[in-house]
């Protein structure tokens, strides 16, 4: 089976890139990324020696150049993960994220419909999106696969349309599809513009922790290597045109897990505790700021088996591990084009 990745040299695409080369020797697998600012094969770099996967640099949204892949490559499959993921960004630059997440999503669903739409047999486009269709909770609910959409910023918009046109390949066109919409990952690799990997990165240098508005937004937040596995059992178990919703069990309002992360991070550097606490500065709210996200995992936890392998105190442990250790990733990629972003973020208030 040849299986197209998108987004491989990005968080989760690393992750789920590992996963399949390593667990599935007799797949292909090729990872089509764009390397923009969020892409870094540095990634992938234990990777580089196998034979089963291939990396292709390439732009989703240029249609001549993807028919042209398609022509050659004849992918069975497709793990369709390259987006433009930072709500803020969006906000900033809402156009990225239509062409990218939407018109970049239907050049992909209409070169694999134009490759196969005489024969399915075997074929599937997995689409991987994110719990933000749904918009926001209040305090009490949780988000399932029957939740109407309901997007609040440019990104999750343009994820739900995303969605829509995958179903819609689905019904006109009779494509085999699945989606998963996740909650918040975190983990080794993650782009130092989200949370958890941020103030990682602003402890360790003693800058201010930015926390938006009071900080009693509420997310749910999955170890990225349970994201990964997942994503293995819905791909090779989940129902044709089926929904999973996929999440940790695990909500935290960010304060609560700032101050824990602090906590964590004064321990591992030999702080005493309370010391990173001191930096935490409440600026400007987001726009448009969803303030609750809670996934009901029940649906893939019953019909797939699947369920989070590790806590979030092991997790975290993990994760502020892996950034400790690789300071010259953390460096490499806080350097240059990402400080004007900082900068630009957060300095001019
Ligand atoms: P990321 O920003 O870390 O990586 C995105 C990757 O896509 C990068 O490697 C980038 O180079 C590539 N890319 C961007 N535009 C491209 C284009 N036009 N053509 C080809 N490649 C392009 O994102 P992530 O956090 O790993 O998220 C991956 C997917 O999972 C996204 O679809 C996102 O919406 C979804 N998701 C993310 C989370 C999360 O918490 N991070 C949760 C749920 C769902
Ligand atoms: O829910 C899934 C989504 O999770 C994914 O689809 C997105 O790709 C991913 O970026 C993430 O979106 P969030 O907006 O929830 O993640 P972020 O890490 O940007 O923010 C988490 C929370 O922390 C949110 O309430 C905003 C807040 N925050 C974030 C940053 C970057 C701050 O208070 N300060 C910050 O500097």
């Amino acid at each position: 089976m040849k299986i197209l990745i998108t987004g491989g040299a990005g968080f989760i695409g690393s992750h789920v890139i590992r996963l399949f080369a390593l667990k599935y020797p007799d797949y292909q697998i090729y990872n089509l990324d764009a390397l923009t600012y969020a892409g870094n094969l540095e990634n992938l770099k234990d990777l580089e020696h196998l034979n089963n996967y291939t990396f292709i640099k390439g732009d989703i949204t240029d249609e001549n150049y993807i028919n042209q892949i398609f022509d050659k490559y004849r992918f069975d499959a497709i793990i369709h993960l390259a987006a433009e993921s930072h709500v803020d960004r969006s906000i900033t630059d809402p156009l990225a994220f239509a062409k990218t997440n939407i018109l970049g999503t239907m050049i992909l669903l209409n070169a694999f419909k134009n490759l196969w739409k005489d024969n399915w047999n075997g074929k599937l486009f997995y689409h991987v999106s994110t719990d933000e269709v749904y918009g926001t909770l209040g305090t009490q609910g949780l988000f399932k696969e029957s939740t109407p959409y309901d997007p609040n910023s440019p990104y999750s918009a343009s994820k739900a349309s995303s969605d829509h046109f995958v179903r819609a390949y689905g019904e006109t066109y009779n494509l085999p599809y699945v989606i998963s919409n996740c909650s918040n990952n975190y983990g080794p690799n993650q782009f130092p513009e989200k949370l958890i990997p941020l103030f990682i990165n602003n402890i360790i240098k003693n800058k201010p922790l930015p926390v938006y508005g009071d900080g009693n937004y509420t997310r749910d937040w999955l170890y990225v290597k349970d994201h990964a596995i997942a994503i293995d059992m819905v791909f090779h178990k989940g129902k044709n045109t089926e929904t999973y919703n996929i999440g940790g069990f695990n909500e935290w309002k960010n304060l609560d897990l700032v101050k824990l992360l602090c906590d964590v991070m004064d321990e591992k550097l030999g702080k005493e505790v309370g010391q990173s606490q001191q930096l935490i500065t409440f600026i400007k709210d987001r726009p448009g700021h969803d303030l609750r996200y809670a996934i009901d995992a029940s649906k893939i936890n019953n019909d797939l088996g699947w369920s989070p392998s590790v806590t979030f105190e092991q997790g975290l442990l993990k994760t502020v591990d892996w950034y400790l250790e690789n300071s010259e990733w953390l460096q490499n990629i806080t350097s240059g084009n990402y400080q004007s972003y900082y900068d630009k973020m957060y300095l001019h208030d």
